[in-house]
C-alpha cells in the first residue's frame, strides 16, 4: 500500500507501477494518513519519509502504531533541530511546514510516549540532501528558468523554489533529517 493526499503523485506512480509489473505488489492509494482507513493491526512494515510531521508526529504515531501487527516495525524522517537559536531565515524557513519540530531529543520522547519502541536512529548524511534531491532540483530549475525566461511569475516560483537549496548550502549545521526505526513489541 502507498498513500499519499496529493492524487497526481498517485496517478504517477500508479502509470510507474504499471510500467514496471509491479502491480501485484504495490497499491498506491489517495487518502489521509489521519484517517487511512486500512485494516488496524496488519502491518508488518510503515515506512514514510518526510511525511509524518503533515498531521503532528505524536498523532502520526498514534496512527502507525494501530496499523502495525505485534513485531511491526515503524521506520520514519523527521526534519530535527541541532542547535539552539538558528537564523531568523532558517527558522521562517521551517516555520510554516513544522511549526512544532524540536531536536532528536523530543521525537525520542514521542516514541517513548508511543509505546513502540526505538531500535535505532541516524542522522541522514549530506550526500542524502544532495545526490538525489538538491543537485537534480538546482538543475531543473536552470532548465526552467531557460524556458521560462520571458514570464515573470514562473521566474517569481523558481526564485523562490531556489531558495530552499541554497538555505540548505548556508545553513544546515542548524537543521537535520532523522531516521528512526522503531518497533511493536508483541
Ligand atoms: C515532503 S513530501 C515527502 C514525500 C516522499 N515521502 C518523499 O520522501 O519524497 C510530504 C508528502 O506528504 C503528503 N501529505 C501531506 N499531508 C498528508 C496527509 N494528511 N495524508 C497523506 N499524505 C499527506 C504530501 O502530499 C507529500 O507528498
Amino acid at each position: 500500500m502507498a498513500l499519499d493526499s496529493h492524487a497526481p503523485s498517485i496517478e504517477r506512480l500508479r502509470v510507474t507501477v504499471a510500467m514496471r509489473g509491479l502491480a501485484e505488489r504495490i497499491r498506491p492509494m489517495v487518502g489521509d494518513m489521519a484517517e487511512p482507513g486500512l485494516p488496524p493491526a496488519s502491518f508488518d512494515l510503515v515506512w514514510s519519509e518526510g511525511a509524518l510531521y503533515n498531521i503532528g508526529i505524536e498523532n502520526a504515531l498514534r496512527v502507525c502504531h494501530g496499523l502495525l501487527r505485534a513485531g511491526g516495525y515503524l521506520v520514519f524522517t523527521d526534519a530535527v533541530w541541532r542547535k539552539e537559536n538558528p537564523p531568523p531565515e532558517v527558522k521562517a524557513g521551517f516555520e510554516d511546514d513544522y511549526p512544532t519540530m524540536g531536536r532528536v531529543a523530543d521525537v525520542l520522547a514521542v516514541i517513548e510516549r508511543s509505546g513502540l519502541l526505538l531500535i535505532d536512529h541516524f542522522t541522514l548524511p549530506h550526500e542524502a540532501w544532495w545526490d538525489d534531491f538538491y543537485t537534480p532540483m538546482e538543475i531543473r530549475i536552470g532548465e526552467l528558468r531557460g524556458k521560462y525566461g520571458d514570464d515573470d511569475e514562473a521566474l517569481a516560483v523558481l526564485d523562490q523554489l531556489a531558495q530552499e537549496p541554497e538555505m540548505h548550502r548556508r545553513y544546515s549545521d542548524y537543521y537535520a533529517y532523522e531516521f528512526f526505526v522503531a518497533r511493536l513489541m508483541g
